[in-house]
């Protein structure tokens, strides 16, 4: 746990009028394995520059990225009790609550990112991208095809809801990355490994669902078949998934051969994710 960062998250949230929404905002965000904030400290630190000067960018997309799981999690998405290992927001709380919660990160991530001690070139740049990624072109994009549940008849089709309901913001932390340390003639590797590692992170989602036990995930396990999900495993079976997984990563790896920077920290997450 970095809990530098987190000391840093629980102290900007603190500000809250509301004594409820104080409680559930806090409940919804805590105990995250935060691999998007951390994937934007690995460029930073790539860079030669501390971590901290990300924090701001880091909880802003750790927030929206929060209150997705929160409206993923409610009854008319994916209708799932835990989260996080604990009961989902609307299982503890209730329907209202989820709801106002989520909207609440969403909303107050974006004063989170513009209250930056950045210059304000930056600030903009980041927003712009933040509300990119988690928007209409973005994640909601992919959550809507996702929840569309008509069959889906080829692989490509898959590669797309993961690549917009998860690549959107994984691909938003490396170029939120870029703009800190200005790397801005690198875009396109940002963005190329950020959906590339957003696609393998929902297809071990996906295949964590059926092989991994509640305890282990945190989550309601099976609730893609519940749910009648179109997933990878539509096409695969699990030992051929986890092939395929296999080989992405050694992509992800090739990927960053012959870059300028220490990649050593990012190596690291990615590691850790392969063997998560
Ligand atoms: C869960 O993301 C949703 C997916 C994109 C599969 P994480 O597995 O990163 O969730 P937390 O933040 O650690 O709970
Ligand atoms: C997660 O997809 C995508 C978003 C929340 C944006 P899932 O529905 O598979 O995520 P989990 O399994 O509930 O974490
Ligand atoms: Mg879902
Ligand atoms: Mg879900
Ligand atoms: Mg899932």
């Amino acid at each position: 746990m970095n809990k530098s960062f987190e000391f840093y998250l629980k102290n900007r949230l603190k500000n809250i009028k509301d004594y409820r929404l104080k409680e559930t905002l806090y409940y919804a965000i805590e105990e995250g394995k935060r691999f998007r904030p951390e994937l934007i400290f690995s460029i930073v630190k790539g860079f030669n520059l501390p971590e901290k000067i990300a924090y701001s960018y880091a909880l802003a997309l750790e927030m929206i990225h929060s209150y997705s799981l929160v409206h993923d999690d409610l009854p008319s998405m994916d209708n799932a009790d835990l989260r996080r290992g604990k009961l989902t927001v609307h299982k503890k709380y209730s329907e209202i609550d989820a709801i106002l919660t989520g909207d609440a990160l969403l909303t107050h991530s974006f004063l989170i990112a513009a209250s930056a001690k950045r210059s304000v070139k930056e600030k903009l740049a980041v927003i712009k991208e933040l509300s990119y990624h988690s928007g209409i072109n973005g994640m909601i994009y992919g959550q809507s095809l996702d929840t569309d549940n008509y069959l889906i008849e080829n692989e490509t089709e898959i590669h797309k809801i993961e690549d917009f309901k998860t690549g959107a913001l994984f691909k938003c932390s490396l170029l939120i990355g870029m703009h800190i340390v200005k790397d801005y003639k690198n875009r396109k590797f940002y963005e190329k490994l950020g959906i590339l590692i957003g696609r393998i992170f929902q297809m071990q989602d996906d295949l964590f669902d059926v092989t991994r036990s509640k305890e282990e995930t945190g989550k309601t396990a099976d609730n893609d078949i519940k749910n009648n999900r179109n997933t990878i495993l539509n096409f695969y079976s699990v030992d051929e998934l986890k092939e395929i997984i296999a080989i992405e990563f050694s992509k992800v790896y090739k990927l960053l051969e012959n870059q300028k920077f220490d990649i050593s920290y990012l190596k690291e997450i990615i590691y850790k994710m392969e063997h998560r």
